[in-house]
């Protein structure tokens, strides 16, 4: 009943998916001794040197146990190059990019024998990582915590499984083990779930939330731009208490950003403002990384079809 990663055995297709200012070494390493694969941001690092260490840290506890960084491929990421090749001395098993899916990169991370998943939002962009020669597709699609999509996750999971033969993750509002069951019928090889994964002990947030998350339903999420200039969900509550106008940000166009945020206001921004997906309806406690993953384990079986 179990599962593989590139010759690692699974208790579950399951990785627990990178979370700006979410993920931290203890829930990846939570995530990945329990039998899934654990990721987070490099950035979460506050620097290389920190990366460095973090990485130290997480091999000391996992082992030979799958695990993933995510890069921010994109020029306005000044650390791009001095993170990918801290991941290339450590060896990370995962690469996990976003936004650009670049071939010199993918060579890089196959020159020490490690995998490159990359993260998007539409077909077009599905091709352009196939194209790089990636390893696996994460199909992010509408309903998903962060920079969300807005295709339908079966249309958006059968639309890249037409063109692309490698492996498919599927992301957005997944969080139960008959979700996990679901995204496989699908076709996808593992499910990513985000925001099931902020309401756990484990993860680096504030209670304030992780019990907002709990109260939350998909119908307290909205999807907008207004927050870092790129649409991405975020729950109605939260930006209500950092001042944003709902009726505003529902009527489509009636948003104006101003110039570009930099990195520095985005993070200040994602501190405050609290992003997640349609899943917190499906989210009602707040457990241990290890109860949870259990609990997935005995929902997929009961899934099977
Ligand atoms: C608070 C938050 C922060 C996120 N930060 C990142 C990030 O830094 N990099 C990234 O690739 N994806 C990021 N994501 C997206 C997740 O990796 C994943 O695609 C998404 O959470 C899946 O949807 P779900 O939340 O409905 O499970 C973030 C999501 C959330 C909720």
């Amino acid at each position: 009943m179990g599962a593989e990663f590139f010759g690692s055995e699974l208790k579950l297709p399951l990785i627990a998916a990178p979370m700006f200012l979410v993920s931290g070494r203890e829930l990846v390493t939570a995530a990945t001794n329990h039998g899934i694969v654990g990721t987070f941001p490099a950035l979460n690092a506050r620097t290389t040197e920190k990366f460095s260490e973090w990485l130290d840290e997480i091999k000391e506890s996992v082992g030979d146990r799958p695990y993933g960084v995510n890069l921010i491929v994109h020029r306005s990421n000044p650390r791009l190059e001095a993170d990918l090749k801290i991941c290339v001395a450590h060896k990370v098993p995962l690469i996990i990019t976003s936004l650009g899916a670049v071939k010199d990169l993918v060579d890089t991370v196959h020159s020490y024998g490690g995998k490159v998943f990359h993260d998007v939002t539409n077909v077009y962009h599905g091709k352009k990582a196939a194209d790089a020669g990636v390893d696996g597709i994460v199909a992010v699609s509408a309903g998903a915590g962060g920079h969300a999509g807005t295709t339908n996750p079966f249309v958006l999971a059968s639309e890249i499984r037409s063109f692309y033969k490698g492996k498919l993750v599927l992301a957005g509002g997944l969080s139960t083990g008959a979700h996990i069951r679901a995204a496989k019928v699908l076709g996808a090889d593992y499910a990513y779930m985000g925001t099931r994964f902020i309401a756990t002990k484990e993860s680096s947030v504030q209670d304030g939330f992780k019990d907002m998350i709990v109260r939350s339903n998909s119908g307290d999420i909205v999807h907008t731009p207004a927050v870092s200039g790129v649409p991405a969900n975020f729950m109605a509550e939260s930006l209500e208490q950092n001042g944003f106008d709902l009726k505003k940000l529902r009527e489509k166009g009636e948003v104006d950003f101003g110039d570009k945020l930099t990195l520095n206001d985005e993070a200040k921004a994602w501190k405050d403002i609290w992003s997640a997906g349609h899943g917190v309806s499906c989210i009602q406690d707040i457990p241990t990384t290890g109860d949870l993953v259990n609990r997935l384990v005995l929902e997929y079986a009961e899934a099977a079809v």
